[in-house]
């Protein structure tokens, strides 16, 4: 006996409605998983870098390169961009940055996009006449073998007698000094701007008064002030000033420079520091990747020096944990006013600092 057949639509319609679910539910939970990555992708992102002035980015964590050698340099850059680094952080007075422009040429060679990177210099005290600004850039772009530079930064206000000495001294051993007004100075860094040598222009070693200065007169803004920062010297009142001017603070010594060329025994030694070491602990961190992460979570650029392969990668891996406020706070204690990079010479005896006789020297006031 024949079965009854099923009117067309008791069968159809129900199929129809179930493809028209599932395919729906799919869809749904595409883009739900797209959308997921895509926003994890912009958290990370976010995390890793800050935004300048205008809104572009620059890389919470780079590579510093005072005193890595030559022979040492070319490697430690090539293991930092393998380890993803984008910001490299030099100075034509480091006289290694023929080294870092072979490592950059390297991998930019090898297919990093250059784009992506972030390339750091800065003008020495011997150089700040305005006719010697071009110059000196272009020497640095000749040693990093690159076309322009993401950022270049007046290392110091104060200025040498000019020349090719990086170091001019007078017969008794004193520095035979120059008094280049920084504004003059910053006039031809702008130049190099509207040139396309350089995206930005910024300041090292500058007071808050000598920032309000080049604020008050500028054509261009600067993008960056660089100067030492660590729970030591934790600079925040010299932060909370340039922040209203949307200057982006990047702090150099952040472990303390302990390879610093005048370093004494009995001086602190901040890589020691037990309070530190204990806030590492609880998450499975170096003290170093604490003082790093410091940086990071106050939204400060951080350009730890290192030659190290494995401590180069690891001062990078601080992106997978977070300070609380009370862990800030704690480290923010730390503050003694000791600064690291300062150099001194000895007068009756006593070491003194060395350019604090300049009229542009900028530690006589309290930031
Ligand atoms: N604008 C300025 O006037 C100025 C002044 C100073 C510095 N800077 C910039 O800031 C960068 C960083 O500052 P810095 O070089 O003075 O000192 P730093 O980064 O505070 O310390 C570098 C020292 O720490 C060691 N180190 C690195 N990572 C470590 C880790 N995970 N554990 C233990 N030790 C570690 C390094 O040793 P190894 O290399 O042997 O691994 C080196 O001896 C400089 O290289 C430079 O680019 C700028």
């Amino acid at each position: 006996m024949l079965e009854p057949r099923p009117a067309l639509g008791t069968l159809f319609l129900p199929s129809l409605l179930a493809i028209f679910l599932l395919s729906t539910a799919a869809a749904l939970i595409l883009s739900y998983s797209f959308l997921s990555y895509s926003l994890q992708e912009k958290e990370e992102e976010s995390t890793m870098s800050v935004s300048l002035f205008d809104g572009q980015q620059i890389p919470l964590v780079g590579l510093g390169t005072w005193k890595s050698k030559p022979g040492q340099v070319e490697s430690a850059v090539s293991v930092a961009l393998d380890a993803g680094y984008k910001l490299i952080d030099g100075a034509h007075v480091y006289g290694n940055e023929q080294e870092v422009g072979n490592a950059l040429k390297e991998k930019i060679g090898a297919g990093l996009n250059r784009k992506d990177l972030f390339i750091v210099s800065k003008l020495w005290n011997t150089k700040h006449r305005e006719s010697d600004v071009r110059p000196a850039l272009l020497n640095t772009l000749k040693d990093l073998q690159l076309d322009y530079i993401d950022l270049y930064l007046i290392h110091w206000p104060i200025s040498f007698v000019p020349g090719d000495n990086k170091f001019p001294k007078n017969p008794d051993g004193s520095m035979q000094y120059d008094s280049v007004p920084p504004l003059e100075t910053w006039r031809a860094m702008e130049k190099l701007v509207d040139e396309g040598l350089v995206r930005y222009i910024g300041l090292s070693n500058f007071n808050s008064q000598q920032v309000d200065e080049i604020m008050s007169n500028c054509r261009i803004q600067p993008a960056v002030l660089q100067c030492e920062a660590h729970p030591y010297l934790n600079q925040q009142r010299l932060l909370d000033h340039i922040s209203k001017y949307k200057i982006v603070f990047q702090a150099y010594s952040p472990l303390g420079s302990p390879d610093r060329p005048w370093a004494r025994s009995g001086e602190p030694v901040l890589l020691d520091n037990p309070t530190v070491a204990e806030i590492g602990k609880r998450y499975n961190k170096s003290v170093a990747q604490v003082l790093i992460r410091f940086q990071v979570e106050r939204g400060v650029v951080v350009i730890p020096k290192s030659v190290t392969p494995e401590r180069i990668r690891s001062n990078f891996d601080v992106f997978d944990f977070k300070l609380t406020q009370e862990e800030m706070q704690t480290l923010l204690g730390l503050e003694t006013n000791w600064r690291a990079c300062l150099p001194t010479i000895e007068v009756d005896g006593k070491q003194v600092p060395r350019d604090a006789g300049h009229p542009h020297y900028p530690f006589n006031i309290p930031y």
